[in-house]
Parts: structure tokens; sequence; C-alpha cells
């Protein structure tokens, strides 16, 4: 029986992921690495460090900078990002996200997040929704980001639930990795390949609702 639902945020809830992007566009860009469709989709769930990272062994720099380095230039991404979601407000809930929300919550669900970005808290301000989750899981105090399950069990803990009484709602590959992980039921949204390794597929953020999860876990 489903009780919960834990939510990724960028690009499950908020349309931000495309900022995300954005801004790491032009951090490989400054560092020399080409940036691909095939690594904008890898850095999905990815933490700020790490996509770094990722982004660096791209184009085979990771020597080439320090760690003040690294820090400067994910300073430098988040500020960047920061100032593309600066306009964010009540419309940049993906479509048909407020209304699942809101119906799952009169339904009796309890909801929890669990994004990997430290942006999460003020995002969700902005988009008038923070009072719908029982609780945000604080990234800061995983010791594994995405694709490792401990996000995603900890969503389940913060609702009181066992993971097999919880779907976790993800867009990216690392997401579903860590909520089958967890034991939960992966939900994905996007038409990507790389979703395939979920429970339950919806090819946008409109097509999920209560009715039509019911009938996919038939
Ligand atoms: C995830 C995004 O939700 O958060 C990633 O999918 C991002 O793209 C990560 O790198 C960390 O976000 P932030 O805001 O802490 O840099
Ligand atoms: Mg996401």
């Amino acid at each position: 029986d489903i009780k919960g639902f834990a939510f990724d945020l960028d690009g499950v809830i908020a349309d931000t992921a495309r900022f995300h992007g954005e801004a790491w566009h032009q951090t490989a860009d400054e560092v020399g690495t080409t940036w691909t469709p095939e690594l904008a989709e890898s850095l999905k769930g990815i933490s700020r460090m790490s996509s770094l990272q990722m982004i660096l062994d791209a184009g085979n720099h990771a020597d080439d900078f320090s760690q003040a380095d690294k820090e400067a230039l994910a300073e430098k991404k988040n500020h960047y990002y920061q100032q593309l979601i600066s306009t964010l407000t009540e419309d940049d809930v993906l479509p048909g996200m407020r209304d699942f929300i809101q119906s799952a919550m009169a339904a009796g669900y309890k909801m929890s997040v669990a994004s990997a970005s430290k942006n999460a808290p003020m995002i969700l301000d902005h988009l008038g929704l923070t009072e719908y989750f029982v609780d945000i899981v604080d990234p800061a105090t995983l010791t594994k980001g995405k694709p490792d399950p401990e996000i995603f069990v900890r969503a389940a803990e913060v609702l009181h639930l066992d993971p097999e009484n919880v779907i976790g709602l993800e867009d990216s590959a690392a997401g579903i990795s860590s909520i089958n992980g967890a034991g939960e039921t992966s939900l994905a949204v996007g038409i990507s390949d790389v979703l395939s390794g979920a429970d339950l597929n919806f090819e946008s953020t409109s097509e999920v609702t209560l009715a039509n999860i019911k009938a996919k876990m038939q």
C-alpha cells in the first residue's frame, strides 16, 4: 500500500533542471570541457561538487585545478544558477504538479522532498509549496549523494513510513537508482532511455495523477 511520496525537486516539481544545465554549460566552457547532451543528462541529480568533478573528468582536466580552484568554480556556478532562478514564481511549477501535490495531500498521503540541491528550501518557498511537505531532507547531512540510496531512505524515515509504502519521483538516472536502492517504488518523469530502470514511467509531469499511478501499479 502506498502511503507517501518522496519528491525530487529540480525537473520534477520545479522547472529548474534547465537552469542547472545552463549554469554547468557555462562552467564546462570555462574549464574547456565539451558540453554534450549526454554529459548534461548524466549530471542530473548529482551534487554540486560531484557534478563539477564529472565536468572536469569529462574533459580530462581533473589535475588542472586545485581544491581551492574547484570550490571557486562551484561557487561561481551557484552564483550564476541563483541569478537564473531569482525570477522564479508560482508559474514555474511543472505542469500538473501543484494539482498532484494538492490532491495527494487531500487524499491523506504524506510527502517529503529528496533533493540534492542546497537551494531546494528557497525554491519551494518561491513556488509556494513548502507547507505541503512534512520535511525536506538536508543534503548537507548526507554521507553520499544520489545514486546512493541514502537520501531516499531518509525521505521515507522523515515520513515514518517503510520504503515499500513510498513512491519516489525522479527525472534523473542517478535518482532512480537511489529510489530503487532504498526499496521504494520508482516513478520516472521524462522520455530519456536512461530512465528505463524505473518501476513506473511517465512522459511528462502533466500525466502524473493519483488515478494514472494506480492504473500503472496494477
Ligand atoms: C539536483 C540537480 O537537484 O541538485 C543537480 O538535479 C544539482 O543538477 C544538485 O547539481 C545540487 O544543487 P545545488 O543547488 O546544491 O548546487
Ligand atoms: Mg531532478
